[in-house]
C-alpha cells in the first residue's frame, strides 16, 4: 500500500534546504513539508535546553500536520534533542548525525576524520560519540566554524573573505591529516567548493544531508517508486519569507512555490507569503 502522507523536515532556518534538496533528488515523488524556524535562527550558539524547547515546538507543528516521517535536518537539533523528540512523538524521527557518522567510518582510509559544525554540535560531541561507537579506532578532530552560517546566509559562497575565514578554521584539520571531513551543519554544503579547495581534492567531504537522504531512500524505497505526489511541497517559515526565498533560490533545483509564514508559538498560521489564499489555521491546540 502506498503511503501518500508527506515527509516533514525542519531546521532552524534556510540551511535545512540542503537536506531537503538531497531528499528531493533521491525521492522526487515524495511530498514534503518544510519548516524553517527563521525567527529564532541560529540554534547553534544556544544552550541545549533552549534548542530542545525550540525543537519540540518545531516538531509539534509538523507532527500535527500528519507527516509519516520527520527528518531533523538541523545538526544542532539532531545532536542535542533527537532522543527527546523520538520519545515525545509517535511518528518515526531521523536525525543527520548517525547517517553522517556511518558514512565517515565507511569513507576513512587512515582512521582520521574531521567534523566541522556549530559550537553546540561540537560541544555535544555527538558526531565523535557516534563515530567512536561504530569504530573506536577512528580518531575524530572537531572544529566549530560559527562564521560559516552567516557567510552562507549572505550568499558569500566563494568570496575571498570566506576563503580567508575557512583557512583559519580548517588549518588544524589539515595539520591533523584527516582524509574525511563531515560537513556537520546544514549550511556548510553551500560552502563546499571553498572548503574542498582549502582541504585539497584528496580529502573526502561528506554532506550529512546526502547521507540521511540515502538512508530515507532505503526506508521508503517502495513509496519512492510509486506515483508522483500531486500537490506541491509547502515551506513554512517563522519570520518573513523574503530572505528565505532569496537564499533558497540560490541553490535549489527549482524555485520554491508555496511559502507560508507561521507563528508556531500561537500554533496557527498568521499570514500567507505566497499570495495563494492559504490564510488558514494550520492546526489547533490540543
Ligand atoms: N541548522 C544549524 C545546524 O545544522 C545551523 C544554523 C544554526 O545555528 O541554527 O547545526
Amino acid at each position: 500500500m502506498m503511503d501518500n502522507r508527506p515527509i516533514g523536515i525542519f531546521d532552524s532556518g534556510v540551511g535545512g534546504l540542503t537536506v531537503y534538496r538531497a531528499i528531493k533528488r533521491r525521492l522526487p515523488c515524495e511530498k514534503m513539508i518544510y519548516l524553517g524556524d527563521t525567527a529564532r535562527i541560529p540554534y547553534g550558539t544556544r544552550s541545549p535546553s533552549t534548542v530542545k524547547r525550540y525543537a519540540y515546538q518545531d516538531a509539534a507543528f509538523l507532527v500535527k500536520q500528519g507527516v509519516k516521517l520527520l527528518v531533523v535536518a538541523c545538526n544542532t537539533i539532531s545532536s542535542v534533542a533527537l532522543r527527546l523528540l523520538q520519545s515525545s512523538y509517535d511518528v518515526p524521527i531521523v536525525g543527520v548525525i548517525e547517517p553522517g557518522a556511518k558514512a565517515a567510518v565507511r569513507s576513512t582510509r587512515n582512521g582520521r576524520v574531521g567534523v566541522i559544525a556549530t559550537e553546540a554540535t561540537v560541544e555535544s560531541r555527538a558526531y565523535e560519540l557516534a563515530i567512536k561507537n561504530l569504530d573506536a579506532e577512528v580518531e575524530v578532530f572537531s572544529q566549530a566554524c560559527p562564521l560559516f552560517v552567516p557567510l552562507a546566509e549572505e550568499g558569500w559562497l566563494e568570496h575571498d573573505a570566506t576563503a580567508l575565514i575557512a583557512r583559519h578554521y580548517l588549518e588544524p584539520l589539515i595539520d591533523a591529516g584527516v582524509d574525511t571531513l563531515v560537513l556537520g551543519c546544514t549550511h556548510y554544503p553551500l560552502l563546499r567548493r571553498t572548503i574542498q579547495k582549502i582541504m585539497g581534492e584528496e580529502v573526502m567531504l561528506l554532506d550529512s544531508g546526502e547521507c540521511v537522504a540515502a538512508e530515507i531512500g532505503q526506508v521508503l524505497k517502495k513509496t519512492a517508486e510509486g506515483e508522483a505526489a500531486i500537490e506541491d511541497d509547502v515551506f513554512y517559515v517563522t519570520d518573513s519569507g523574503n530572505r528565505f526565498r532569496r537564499i533558497a533560490n540560490l541553490f535549489l533545483d527549482n524555485p520554491i512555490g508555496r511559502l507560508i509564514a507561521v507563528d508556531i508559538w500561537e500554533e496557527k498560521v498568521q499570514f500567507d507569503e505566497g499570495g495563494l489564499g492559504l490564510l488558514q489555521e494550520a492546526f489547533r491546540k490540543g
